[in-house]
């Protein structure tokens, strides 16, 4: 979607917004998908009230856009804006014990950074790409840690009550890759509390977790990470390579070699490539072992 009135670019201008016009998400996704729009990149975070107010007031859709990297998005042009936060400098800010980290900072160099001031806990979480917003959201996790656990407050856009409120950790629900926040609340900053840890231990823990993660998963293709979620008590990656289906493509659109839970974009794959090779891997797992898997991967299509 092209916003081409001069007097709204005018106003998001006056709100701390610098358009984009017509980017590629595919540029702007791990798994390298998604066709062009405009791109909203606030610099003001705390005008976002205004920014949405404005939207709706000339009927604009939009949609909220973190990191990308669990996102299929739709191909050709896209019919809503995107709204992206941009990084302040410094984005992550320590107290003691308190991470104060931007939802806009990336979560491997966040995870780095607090080890590197003696805080741990987030060791699992490396490796994970995507932005802390992002991982906050749906409460990103692996290896035994989840991102939740240590969540002290968070600043968000409510999108029901329409202003920027604080949440006490308490006061969310933190669940697996499952989060209370309401689908269209944007996460905008969040304090987290860690473990006082010495550096080299922080580190040692983070080194085994890369080694896993490189043995297990691909690495340096384009994907976003797992599909599905795992139903309870299983593994969907296990249940995709017991049906033979690594390897299993549709277009460039690729079951991994690696982990059958990861679809890879081995070239030029497009999102209806994706969706075909998504709902017939769902169909197989659903026709042998009566589990229908759900997505983890969001799916933003017309
Ligand atoms: N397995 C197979 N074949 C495969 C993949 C896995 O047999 O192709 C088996 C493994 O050998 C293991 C079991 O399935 O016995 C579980 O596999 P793994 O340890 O790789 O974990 P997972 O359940 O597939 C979850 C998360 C990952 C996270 C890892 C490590 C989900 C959907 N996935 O994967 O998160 O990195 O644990 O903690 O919860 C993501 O969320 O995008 C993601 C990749």
């Amino acid at each position: 979607m092209r916003l081409r009135d001069a007097k709204i670019l005018q106003e998001l201008a006056a709100l701390g917004v610098e358009p984009q016009p017509g980017v590629a998400l595919s540029t702007l996704t791990s798994l390298g998908i998604g066709g062009p729009t405009d791109l909203l990149r606030i610099i003001k975070h705390d005008s976002l009230p205004a920014i949405l107010d404005l939207l709706e007031q000339h009927e604009i859709p939009h949609k909220f856009l973190g990191g990308g990297s669990n996102l299929l998005v739709g191909d050709g042009e896209l019919p809503w804006v995107v709204l992206q936060l941009a990084k302040p400098d410094p984005d992550v800010i320590l107290e003691g014990n308190l991470a104060h980290v931007d939802a806009a900072a990336d979560l491997g160099r966040t995870v780095t950074f607090c080890a590197k001031h003696d805080l741990g806990g987030l060791e699992g979480l490396i490796g994970v790409p995507g932005t802390v917003g992002g991982a906050l959201r749906m409460n990103a996790g692996a290896y035994g840690t989840q991102i939740g656990s240590y969540v002290e407050e968070v600043k968000v856009y409510r999108a029901v009550e329409r202003k920027i409120e604080i949440l006490r950790g308490d006061q969310i629900s933190f669940e697996y890759r499952h989060t209370s926040f309401g689908p269209d609340d944007m996460m905008l900053a969040v304090t987290l509390k860690l473990p006082s840890k010495p550096y080299r231990e922080i580190i040692q823990g983070i080194r085994i977790c890369n080694e896993k993660r490189r043995a297990s998963q691909p690495m340096g293709q384009k994907s976003a990470g797992c599909i599905f979620k795992n139903p309870p008590g299983a593994s969907a990656g296990r249940m995709i390579d017991e049906l033979g289906l690594k390897g299993l493509s549709v277009g460039d659109a690729r079951v991994s070699d690696r982990h059958a839970n990861f679809f890879v974009n081995a070239g030029r794959a497009s999102a209806r490539d994706m969706l075909t090779l998504i709902s017939s891997v769902r169909d197989r797992v659903e026709k042998a072992y009566g589990v229908k898997l759900e997505n983890e991967v969001v799916v933003w299509s017309a």
